[in-house]
């Protein structure tokens, strides 16, 4: 129907504002994507060495998952899978930066959250249980994503199964560079410059 239309475009709409970016400009720390691995994230952010701008942009790109998929429960809730999967391909490919985006982590917290709260519950035990002992931001983060997928199978939501396991393969893909690095053991830890 025309409403898969609506929501994708719902999701795309919020998860396509490159908040990492925008936020490190106004701080006057130029272009985050010409520093420490490119990416716009919070990760990326961090290395522009302000914790705040880090917390910051990490909280926005949650909030971008989150805020669409809180609204298309309510808009065409048959429909928010596509939300979901929308706001993680915005964040990752923007139209605005030439699709060049992010890597979805942060946004498909939100996502989780958004769809049920125990899938955030797990993204969040997961995510920040594996920051914690490797501090690699992106084995915690893909190592979330995976958990997540999972767990909505332990619990048969099969529509949710679906739509986190297309974003897992997503994620996992573009973390590719950061795969190549976790192989070579250059993959930088949290905090350190990239
Ligand atoms: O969410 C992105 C994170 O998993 C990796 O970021 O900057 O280390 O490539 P970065």
């Amino acid at each position: 129907t025309i409403n898969v239309l609506w929501a994708a475009l719902l999701g795309y709409a919020f998860g396509s504002i490159p908040f990492g970016l925008i936020l490190a400009k106004l701080a006057g720390k130029g272009d985050i994507r010409q520093q420490g691995s490119g990416n716009i994230g919070a990760t990326n952010v961090l290395r522009t060495g302000s914790k705040g701008l880090a917390a910051a942009t990490l909280l926005l790109d949650l909030a971008k998952g989150l805020v669409p998929v809180l609204i298309a429960w309510n808009l065409f809730w048959q429909e928010v899978g596509w939300t979901a999967l929308f706001a993680v391909i915005g964040h990752c490919f923007p139209v605005w930066l030439g699709f060049k985006g992010g890597k979805g982590v942060a946004t498909n917290a939100g996502v989780a959250f958004g769809l049920a709260w125990p899938l955030g519950a797990v993204y969040a035990v997961v995510w920040l249980g594996m920051l914690a002992i490797t501090r690699i931001s992106s084995v915690a983060g893909m190592s979330a994503v995976v958990a997540t997928a999972l767990a909505a199978a332990y619990f048969q939501w099969w529509t949710l199964v679906k739509v986190l396991s297309l974003i897992a393969v997503l994620v996992i893909w573009l973390h590719r560079e950061n795969i190549k690095r976790l192989a070579a053991g250059t993959e930088p830890k949290v905090g350190s410059k990239g």
